[in-house]
């Protein structure tokens, strides 16, 4: 099979091809136009120039990503778009040009959750087999999740205000540090002492699974409102303090749902790190200690593929599209989509 995959929930346009030889994975080609320089002046992302960004980049991406990979319509199995969650006038983009191309190449269209997308990427990179437990940590979203399968999945927990991407950007908004603030932090903590600030950590102790971030952007401000003007040092050490703050939290939830997993799916031998956040070094070593110290295995696609991409657009539609899961043409967009939906509100299961 070969799957065209398109993802335009946020602020990048990203298209990809990936097939399976043999049941073994390949990404044929895969391309991100980040919308970092439209979306700047405005100090956060938004979201008509991001639709409409999306719109002017979008025909050019697809026609350089079908070359690459040099293919065309016709040599398609299918189309995948990603439909929620996200902000809505970007995935009207992605997935009308989705659909544009399956009814004109008669293929069939997946209308694809973004975060299954993030979940199921671990098996494009890794071929990790189900069940595993997941940490997706992103921008917009932080939970802990078993995944028994395609389109199957239990909440443990999540947030129950930030999620940890924000944590991340939001912190480096007050530092004066660039978007996206997760690489900008973990840059400028690499020359600081993460001790010197003391931060909260949150829920310690606390029963279940779900997490929270607030606590710990309000504790940057009150710090960063103290700091000397054009003290390198000091942002240096805030930005380590922080991200050891979220590391801290991270772990520390992800190990009582180690301990739930463990003792609930005894068949389950993989702990799965994906999102954005999971291209953060620090957290990527820390979860492989605490995977190898409950005897399991740690697995996070390539930085690459745990930040927005279209590959993982493209195998969750192949994921789908093999088990019969094609999506009809007026499939609508879903600005929330949970992937867990009995888990309405933040609890843990018994
Ligand atoms: O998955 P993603 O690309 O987009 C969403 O679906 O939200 O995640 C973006 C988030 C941003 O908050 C960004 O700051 C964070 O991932 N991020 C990182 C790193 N790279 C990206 N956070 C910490 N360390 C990183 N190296
Ligand atoms: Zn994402």
């Amino acid at each position: 099979m070969n799957i065209l995959g398109i993802e335009t929930s946020c602020d990048e346009t990203a298209v990809a091809v990936v097939g399976d030889d043999r049941d073994q994975p390949a990404i044929r080609a895969n391309m991100v136009q980040s919308q970092l320089a439209e979306h700047a002046p405005y100090g956060g992302i938004v979201p008509e120039i991001a639709a409409r960004a999306h719109l002017d980049h979008l025909d050019r991406l697809i026609a350089a990503v079908l070359d690459e990979a040099g293919l065309g319509f016709a040599d398609l199995d299918g189309v995948a778009a990603a439909a929620g969650p996200g902000l809505v006038g970007g995935l009207i983009v992605g997935t009308t040009a989705a659909k544009g191309i399956a009814w004109a190449a008669k293929k069939p269209f997946a209308a694809v959750n973004h975060l299954e997308a993030h979940a199921l990427t671990a098996r494009l990179s890794d071929a990790v087999a189900f069940p595993y437990l997941l940490l997706l940590v992103s921008g917009g979203h932080t939970q802990l999740l078993v995944c028994t399968g395609v389109g199957r999945y239990r909440q443990l927990g999540t947030t129950l205000d930030d999620a940890a991407g924000e944590a991340f950007d939001k912190s480096a908004k007050l530092l004066d540090l660039p978007y996206p603030g997760g690489p900008a932090i973990a840059e400028r903590a690499r020359r600081g002492n993460p001790r010197r600030f003391p931060l909260p950590r949150p829920l310690q102790g606390r029963d279940g699974c779900d997490l929270s971030f607030s606590g710990l952007k309000t504790a940057v401000r009150e710090r960063v409102a103290a700091l000397a003007p054009n003290d390198d040092q000091a942002v240096a050490d805030l930005a380590a303090s922080i991200e050891l703050a979220i590391c801290d939290h991270l772990v520390d939830r992800t190990a009582r749902a180690v301990r739930w997993f463990r003792a609930h799916y005894p068949e389950g031998r993989v702990l799965v790190a994906a999102g954005g956040v999971a291209a953060n070094a620090q957290l990527r070593v820390r979860l492989a200690g605490l995977a190898a110290d409950a005897g399991i295995a740690f697995v996070a696609p390539p930085p690459a593929l745990c930040t927005d991409n279209g590959a993982m657009i493209a195998w969750a539609g192949l994921e789908r599209l093999r088990l019969g899961l094609a999506d009809s043409l007026d499939a609508k967009v879903y600005p929330r989509w949970p992937l867990d939906p009995t888990a309405f509100a933040p609890k843990m299961p018994r």
